[in-house]
């Protein structure tokens, strides 16, 4: 795509001239435009440019070590991963109100990247990978709120730096072409939007390494029938969450009394409203089968079928 590759060009060239011989650093995510901004300030400026991605522990199955091994091995950027799982559980035990948990992960995001960036000594950059709708809807107080967690602009204020936002004038298919151009793996250019608090929000109530791990599993099972049903690109999220239920079950010649997994997805052009996807029903038939006989604990899977409104695409 020739406009694509221009604003390749274009972008690096000026973000040469901007960094100069300075140093950049980048809150690395995962997530499509922190990823995509990330990379093209790469291409500018190469080994000057630092990353720094917290696993906050509340990821999906694989993908802290999908991130490091696309950003590390095939980008070979200097590239840090900080395992700060256990200060996160740590700092939610016995946390169940959502908002709560939301505030508490944001503000140790931010102590954490901080404590890590201290580390490097002086950077003269922030990346950020804002888009243009970001830039259009900010005032508004839903993104203000919906994104506070990765808004590194709540640094305190003795950390100076120059924001570069590479992405700010294009929109999300835009984004997702240049990450192409940039040979960024498809799977991460089509990611489906993932919450900043994570499986945090989708294990309802307190979270346990437990409830996290059975959450985890169930999920990874609906992803992956996802996709073998060639799904992926056509829904616009889809997870399994952990509703703070256990319900009776049987097994064998027992009663069980284990917990209920929820499945979610919908179709949206933008999250502000949704409708529930009609899965074909074989699709949920082997979802379904698979994690009562595959994730230790489960004994009963629900879909949801709401749509949003009144229902939020979250459960939390
Ligand atoms: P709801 O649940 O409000 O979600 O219908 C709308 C969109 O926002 C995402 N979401 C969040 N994203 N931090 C985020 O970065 C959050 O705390 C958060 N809460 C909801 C949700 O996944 C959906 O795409």
């Amino acid at each position: 795509n020739w406009s694509m590759a221009s604003f390749v060009e274009s972008k690096v060239k000026q973000i040469k001239e901007t960094v100069g011989s300075k140093k950049v650093l980048c809150a690395l995510s995962g997530g499509v435009d922190s990823s995509v901004a990330a990379v093209i300030t790469h291409k500018a400026v190469g080994k000057q440019l630092t990353c720094i991605f917290v696993d906050h522990g509340l990821l999906r199955k694989n993908e802290g070590d999908q991130v490091e091994k696309i950003f590390k091995k095939q980008f070979d950027m200097n590239f840090i991963r900080v395992n700060a799982q256990n200060r996160f559980l740590t700092k939610l035990e016995g946390v169940s109100d959502p908002e709560k948990k939301r505030k508490i992960i944001g503000e140790e995001f931010i102590r954490v990247f901080e404590e890590e960036a201290n580390k490097l000594g002086k950077m003269d950059f922030l990346i950020q990978g804002t888009i243009y709708p970001d830039v259009v809807e900010s005032g508004t107080k839903t993104s203000a709120t919906i994104k506070s967690h990765h808004n590194v602009g709540g640094l305190p204020k003795d950390i100076q730096f120059k924001l570069i936002e590479p992405l700010r004038e294009l929109f999300k298919d835009e984004v997702r072409a240049v990450g192409e151009k940039l040979g960024i793996p498809h799977d991460l250019v089509w990611r489906q939007p993932f919450p900043g608090p994570g499986l945090a929000i989708r294990v309802l109530g307190e979270v346990t390494e437990k409830k996290l791990a059975v959450t985890r599993e169930a999920d990874a099972i609906f992803r992956e029938e996802i996709a073998n049903a060639g799904l992926s690109e056509k829904i616009w999220q889809y997870f399994a969450c952990l509703p703070n239920i256990k319900s009776v079950g049987v097994m064998g010649d027992s009663r069980t009394y284990c917990h209920t997994i929820a499945l979610r997805a919908v179709t949206s052009s933008d999250a502000m409203t949704s409708e529930w996807a009609k899965i074909p029903y074989e699709v949920l038939d082997k979802v379904a089968n698979r994690i009562v006989n595959e994730v230790p604990g489960v004994n009963r899977v629900v879909y949801d079928i709401t749509s949003k409104p009144p229902a939020t695409i979250e459960w939390e």
